[in-house]
């Protein structure tokens, strides 16, 4: 029995020691006693500079944390350290020194002892004068800032005090340095070598064949690196290895080779692939642990299914677009009973239009039906004042094209939405963020620029495939990416938006911040305010998304401006950090959510993602991804999907596609789940649902499977319920009291609970 548990303990100490990640260098950690001053002057930059009267400042949080709300414009940070030569023996490729300080947002210079070594996060290599150049790049705020320089450079001054002082420029929103990590280190060879698992997905074919396509590149100009390329894939819950393989590799400076690993394992089980490189002449080893992405949504059946929102609401003369969304073997026929006068479905592909006069309820009756059966269900119609009874589903350009957004990516994007079949599920919004807008004509129309050549027809388009589109624009003159904002063209751009056809406007404080610095509660409202006038003169509903990233407590106020969804905090990316710090938070704001009235956590960041034309594989794991959705259907937060819909692989596909899942995101009560439990390592969120029952989520903070527990004393529960896991659509019989879940790292269960 002893010698079981020391096994077991074995095989789970090289499980955790497989999920840590690689150890850090011997470093200088630069993570504390930073100066900092607002302004700009060329003499910070030097060593000399007496900067004893500036501030302080946490280069881990934007400045608008740390007392410097709404501030835009140069500020410096300034850092002084001791650099010793001992850090040159502790590394056997010690030909540079790193300098590397997290993000900065939204542009930056960086000197070394009053000289310029790097600018928006590219070394500068030889002596150059400072120019104000950089500051016209706005793209570059999530860059991760690596400076680094030859162990020689005079630059560095070696066994003295070095200064390192930053230049920041903040055009509007978040600005400073953020992020990690912070330190002064020599390059080691994971600065020379690197693996890339995000161009290519893994690929699935069948049930159990699983192949990845990789690569690995010789990142150094000047080295050949050669060396041993272990890979190995294990499953995670037994250790069982299911592949291994051992090569050389041999690389010229700046090539890859391209590696590709095909094994057999069921798509449901979770696996992890270890690819380790040891370097012949150091014996230095870097290694990477990938999760394998799991597959649990089941494949719909080939029996017609209804899914998306129950219901739906619409203001009186709007025109009306519902898309009876629905799965089953091709063709489905759809018909609507009960359809109030105004109204008609197209039978061919469920698409209900027309217009309302009255106000008032209505209960339809939907079937969907195909040579294997038929599907009922009822959709309640609820002509009033409030729209967006459901949280938006859709997708949204920003986190894929970033300013690079055109017609034919719109064009195409929709068209996937449509052949991937995420229509069939509910997803219906198709949403132009900024990149699009011109300038405003001599009358006052916004013109939108070359990459639009048709705004009407391209919303037509969208519309003829039943879904809906979507615009972005900022209160402010300018907008965030610096295209032109609606500033004292409200009116008109809310007229020209209806005319175009639009159904989603999502509204960007942006250049706003320069009109309104330090703004009082009314001042946020105000423009918020006059947009809403102007939507609502213009006799279409659009939805209406306030983004300002959370200021001035939005969701308490929302409402007020007729605010059908607003942004409750800065940008997501698509990292574990970013995504568990925004998700977990948003307790906070459950009380303000209700049908029509949605905070919003921002986008999800799965599928192919990147902010620009250069898109890679969310660097979230297939846990993580699990984690996203269920805490985003728990939290009735928009659905907005950010990737490259053209390129949906199939762990994605499966992902947005659980229409048990979506069903919470969709459930007509509205009600955002409250966290129920939390500890550093678990928590528990739970939400009441229309038909009485709960839907829970088990999450695991931590980078070990855990056991989440959940006392039903905590949800309010007495008594025996029926627990089902949504994720595999499975009934997990009958509990009582309380249940655990094992959750995978990073990773969440999600169940219902009904009597
Ligand atoms: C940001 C906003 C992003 C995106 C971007 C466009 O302020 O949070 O979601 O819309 O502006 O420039």
């Amino acid at each position: 029995m002893k010698k079981l548990f020391i096994l077991t303990g074995i095989v789970l100490l090289l499980l955790s020691v497989s999920c840590n990640r690689p150890n850090e260098a011997d470093a200088v950690k630069l993570d504390t006693n930073w100066k900092f001053k607002t302004g700009d002057d060329p003499a910070w930059a030097s060593p000399g500079f007496d900067d004893a009267s500036w501030g302080t400042i946490d280069p881990k949080t934007i400045w608008e944390e740390q007392g410097y709300k709404g501030y835009n414009g140069f500020a410096w940070y300034r850092f002084k350290t001791l650099v010793r030569s001992s850090l040159k023996d502790q590394n056997n490729m010690n030909d540079s020194l790193k300098i590397v300080l997290g993000k900065i947002d939204d542009c930056d210079q960086v000197f070394l002892n009053g000289e310029l070594i790097g600018e928006n996060g590219k070394t500068i290599y030889t002596k150059a004068l400072p120019s104000d150049g950089f500051i016209r790049a706005q793209d570059k705020w999530n860059l991760e800032r690596r400076y680094i320089l030859a162990s020689n450079d005079p630059r560095i001054y070696w066994d003295r005090e070095n200064l390192v002082a930053v230049r920041c420029f903040d055009q509007g929103g978040a600005g400073g340095m953020f992020g990690k990590p912070f330190e002064i280190a020599m390059t080691g060879l994971r600065d020379h070598l690197n693996f890339d698992f995000a161009s290519t997905a893994f690929i699935f074919s069948g049930d159990s064949l699983v192949t990845k396509n990789f690569s690995v590149i010789n990142l150094t100009g000047t080295e050949r690196l050669k060396g041993e390329l272990i890979v190995e894939a294990v499953q995670c819950d037994n250790g069982i290895r299911i592949y291994s393989n051992r090569s050389i590799i041999d690389l010229p400076p700046h090539q890859k080779v391209e590696k590709s690993v095909t094994f057999r394992n069921k798509s449901a089980v979770p696996a992890t692939l270890h690819v380790s490189f040891k370097e012949a002449m150091t014996r230095k080893t870097v290694s990477e642990d990938v999760e394998i992405p799991y597959i649990l949504t089941p494949k719909s059946p080939a029996e017609p299914r209804i899914n998306g929102a129950k219901i739906f609401g619409v203001r009186p003369w709007s025109p009306f677009q519902y898309k009876v969304a629905a799965t089953g073997q091709p063709p489905l026929k759809y018909r609507a009973t009960d359809l109030p006068e105004g109204l008609a479905i197209n039978a061919e592909n469920g698409l209900i239009t027309g217009s309302l006069k009255k106000k008032g309820e209505y209960v339809v009756r939907l079937t969907v039906e195909n040579q294997r059966g038929y599907a009922e269900r009822d959709l309640k119609i609820v002509v009033g004042d409030v729209i967006s009874l459901t949280p938006p589903m859709g997708w949204n350009s920003w986190n894929c094209w970033g300013l690079s957004v055109s017609d034919k990516k719109v064009r195409q994007s929709a068209d996937a939405m449509k052949s991937s079949g995420l229509i069939d599920h509910g997803w219906s919004y198709i949403n132009i963020d900024d990149g699009w807008e011109d300038t405003h004509d001599k009358n006052g129309s916004i013109l939108p620029n070359y990459k639009f050549p048709n705004m009407p027809g391209l919303c037509g388009y969208v519309h003829s495939l039943g879904l809906k589109v979507g615009i972005y624009s900022s209160p402010g003159p300018r907008t965030c990416g610096g295209y032109e904002g609606s500033y004292g063209f409200e009116a008109k751009d809310a007229m020209t938006y209806a005319g175009w056809g639009i159904d989603y406007l999502k509204y960007d404080w942006c250049s706003y911040g320069n009109i309104a610095p330090d703004p009082t509660p009314e001042q946020m409202k105000k423009p918020y305010k006059e947009m809403k006038h102007a939507l609502r003169k213009a006799n279409r509903d659009i939805h209406y998304s306030l983004c300002q990233y959370g200021m001035g407590d939005v969701w308490t106020w929302g409402a007020e401006v007729d605010g059908n969804s607003w942004r409750t905090t800065g940008d997501i990316e698509d990292t574990w950090q970013s995504l568990s710090s925004i998700g977990f938070s948003q307790g906070k704001c459950s009380p303000s959510s209700a049908p029509g009235r949605w905070n919003d956590p921002d986008m999800l960041v799965v599928g192919l993602v990147g902010w620009g034309p250069a898109l890679h594989h969310t660097r979230l794991t297939p846990s993580e991804q699990y984690t996203h959705l269920t805490l985003w259907s728990l939290l009735a937060a928009p659905l907005l999907v950010g990737c490259d819909l053209e390129q949906l692989d199939a762990f994605t596909l499966n992902l947005l596609t659980n229409d048990e899942v979506l069903a919470v995101n969709q459930d007509p009560l509205g009600r955002q789940a409250v966290q129920i439990r939390k500890t550093d390592d678990y928590e528990v969120w739970s939400r009441d649902l229309e038909d009485g029952s709960k839907a829970v989520g088990l999450f695991n903070k931590t980078e070990r499977s855990l056991c989440v527990p959940v006392d039903m004393k905590d949800l309010h529960v007495d008594g025996k319920r029926s627990m089902r896991d949504l994720w595999a659509q499975t009934d997990l019989g009958k509990v009582r009291g309380h249940f655990e879940m094992r959750t995978r790292p990073h990773g969440a269960r999600m169940v219902i609970l009904s009597k």
